[in-house]
């Protein structure tokens, strides 16, 4: 935790949202979190949050509704909320002109990974990650390398130069697919691990991409560093959202962000692009960006407390698993190893506990015998969780 800013959580102006709502309310919901497993399950897989929306969030779509005002999307408004939030919290001049609306992260991903690689051409990742990465780099035609982070699940620079030397040998391009902050550890990378990962990048002629959706959701005292703001990075993009702080996976909008030497490259990117975005999606987030500073403070200060909760329950019901309090995100993975539950721990925890985490494998090579627990709920639900998991044992 370099770069300390102890006090930038004032978390007193609102209630906490992670202790708002019941579970009996949380079971009405109809997204794939709570429907996806039967009812006795308790859900604390995939990232979406238990949380009732941001005031600020529920009123710019209650207010469009009543308006009809449901057309298609246009405009800088979203770029200009994200631009005046990143200057407020990470002091990151954000440039609106080089900004494009896609319809969410991932596919933001894909178009720009069309830009700066062919087919067959290397899409490096920090195994373990978010398991889309491989699905939609795949998908596309290009090759997924796996740049595992070291220790502390921090980058590893050594290992990030041996594969990037590996896959640009030939001459082919590659891209490097960066996590920051990371899914599933919660590792929040530092402004001397971005830059080196920059100075890497263009020794060796890689394009970097930073998905950078979980920027809003650092814990106390910790500082997230935009990509494009280290030395270096002029040639990279980065992919930024609402989506995951303010829980607004269902109003898809995202915008990539290029560095002022791929502005030509991001301008290239089709038209037929953005008629993916949804208007409603933009007022969400724009309204997110904009107003809903208090509420996201109100949310980190619960998710400390959940860390710590965690780390508590865990000591106390289930010690052998290895669990440190993240840097950022609301996910915490789980170092289930010494339980002796083989490579997928989570799937013992579903059959015989049922509690739903998600499985560690699926994050690739690191993955075995690990779980990744979603925070983002009461500290009522996160206790029952633990118990869930150590009755399965
Ligand atoms: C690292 C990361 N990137 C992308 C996404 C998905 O974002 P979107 O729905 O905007 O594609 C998630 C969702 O959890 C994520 O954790």
């Amino acid at each position: 935790m370099d770069d300390a800013i102890p006090d930038d959580i004032d978390d007193t102006a609102e209630p906490d949202p992670l202790g708002r709502l019941t579970l009996d309310r949380l079971r009405r919901r109809t997204s794939v979190k709570w429907r996806r497993y039967a009812e006795d399950v308790l859900p604390l897989w995939v990232a979406e949050m238990d949380v009732p929306l941001a005031e600020p969030v529920a009123r710019a779509l209650t207010e469009a509704v009543a308006a009809g005002d449901t057309g298609y999307a246009y405009g800088t408004g979203y770029a200009e909320a994200l631009a005046a939030f990143a200057q407020e919290r990470w002091g990151f001049d954000l440039a609106v002109e080089r900004t494009l609306l896609v319809p969410d992260v991932m596919l933001g991903a894909v178009e720009l990974l069309k830009r700066v690689t062919g087919p067959g051409d290397a899409v490096v990742v920090n195994s373990p990650v978010y398991r889309p990465f491989y699905a939609f780099a795949t998908h596309l035609g290009r090759r997924v390398v796996e740049a595992p982070l070291g220790t502390g699940w921090r980058l590893d620079p050594e290992r990030l130069a041996e594969v990037f030397r590996e896959v640009t040998a030939g001459g082919g391009r590659a891209a490097l697919l960066l996590c920051s902050p990371h899914n599933p550890t919660g590792t929040v990378h530092t402004a001397e691990e971005l830059t080196a990962v920059a100075a890497l990048a263009d020794r060796y002629g890689v394009r970097v991409i930073a998905d950078e959706i979980h920027a809003p959701l650092t814990a106390r005292g910790v500082r997230f560093t935009p990509y494009l703001s280290v030395p270096g990075a002029g040639t990279g993009f980065s992919l930024m959202s609402a989506s995951k702080a303010w829980n607004l996976a269902g109003a898809k909008a995202a915008l990539a962000v290029a560095g002022p030497e791929a502005g030509h490259e991001l301008a290239a990117v089709p038209e037929e692009v953005g008629h993916g975005v949804s208007h409603l999606g933009v007022l969400a987030h724009t309204a997110a960006f904009r107003e809903g500073g208090a509420w996201l403070d109100a949310v980190r200060g619960g998710l400390d407390r959940n860390r710590l909760l965690l780390g508590r329950l865990l000591a106390e019901r289930l010690p052998e698993v290895r669990y440190r309090p993240a840097e950022g995100t609301y996910l915490a993975w789980l170092d289930c190893r010494a339980l002796g539950l083989g490579d997928d721990p989570a799937a013992v925890f579903l059959d015989r506990g049922r509690v739903a985490l998600s499985s560690g494998p699926e994050f690739g090579t690191g993955g075995a015998g690990h779980a990744r627990l979603n925070l983002a709920t009461s500290p009522e639900l996160l206790t029952e969780a633990v118990h869930r998991m150590a009755a399965a044992l």
